[in-house]
């Protein structure tokens, strides 16, 4: 939810304006108090969900933005956990929002398009929340490739897929609106902001990550129910590094 301590309508219409890196260096000092933010109840959701597989050496949050993901790695994580993000703006934030347990893992913000990770075979876990929207659809297996290389053999990608909302749902149609207003405003502005709802269906996602060479676990996240077809409304993609 928006609240009065948030970016006004102004802020946002100009971020809107601006390419993504920019348009998030512009909304970062008040990114956590927008909804954009991944919500706790997912985070913790996930985090859960991935404890029995740890834990884990070192940790690596994709697209991290003020620190989401890696709050969720630092009790999962021994020895290192790392935020990668393009907006410096953002990484500004995480920097300042998150403290290095003293005993716990090293923390470390790198500022990298994650189009282009500078890792190899350096990490056993993966995570990223609420960012494959800026991706299009023909930049996934390049991504999930660079993701593949980053981690060591044997060593997990996880995140959160919702389910499609179904055409009775409200959402269904403002998601559909927002990605139409995107592909205008991107066919007609430059730079391109790119922000779409409706380009991360789990099949092609699945068969995306399976080609870059992951071995892919759905895991039902129970907390948020299920569907009346009674499929999960939240599922929790686990995918191995073969
Ligand atoms: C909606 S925010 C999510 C931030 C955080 N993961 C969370 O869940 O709160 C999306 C983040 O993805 C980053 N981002 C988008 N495209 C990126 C790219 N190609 N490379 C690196 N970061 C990117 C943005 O800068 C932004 O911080």
């Amino acid at each position: 939810m928006f609240t009065s301590q948030g970016p006004s309508l102004r802020e946002l219409a100009v971020q809107a304006l601006s390419s993504t890196e920019r348009g998030y260096d512009l909304l970062a000092p008040t990114f956590d108090r927008t909804p954009f933010r991944t919500p706790d109840r997912i985070l913790d959701a996930c985090a859960e969900a991935l404890r029995p597989y740890g834990a884990f050496r070192a940790g690596l949050d994709v697209c991290c933005g003020t620190g989401a993901g890696v709050e969720v790695l630092l009790p999962l994580c021994r020895k290192r956990v790392t935020g990668v993000d393009f907006s410096a703006g953002m990484l500004d934030v995480a920097r300042a929002n998150v403290a290095a347990p003293g005993a716990g893992p090293a923390v470390d913000w790198v500022r990298a398009d994650a189009r282009a990770l500078p890792f190899t075979g350096a990490f056993d876990v993966a995570v990223s929340f609420g960012a494959f929207g800026h991706f299009l659809p023909s930049e996934r297996p390049g991504l999930f490739g660079q993701v593949h290389r980053a981690l060591r053999p044997g060593g997990l990608f996880a995140f959160p897929i919702g389910a499609p909302q179904p055409l009775t749902s409200p959402w269904y149609w403002a998601m559909l609106g927002f990605d139409a207003a995107m592909r205008v405003r991107n066919a007609l502005w430059r730079p391109r902001f790119v922000m779409y709802y409706r380009t991360f269906p789990l099949a092609g996602v699945r068969a995306d990550l399976e080609r870059a060479g992951f071995a892919v676990d759905l895991l039902p996240l129970e907390e948020f129910g299920r569907r009346d077809d009674g499929s999960p409304h939240w599922r929790l993609v686990v995918a191995r590094r073969a």
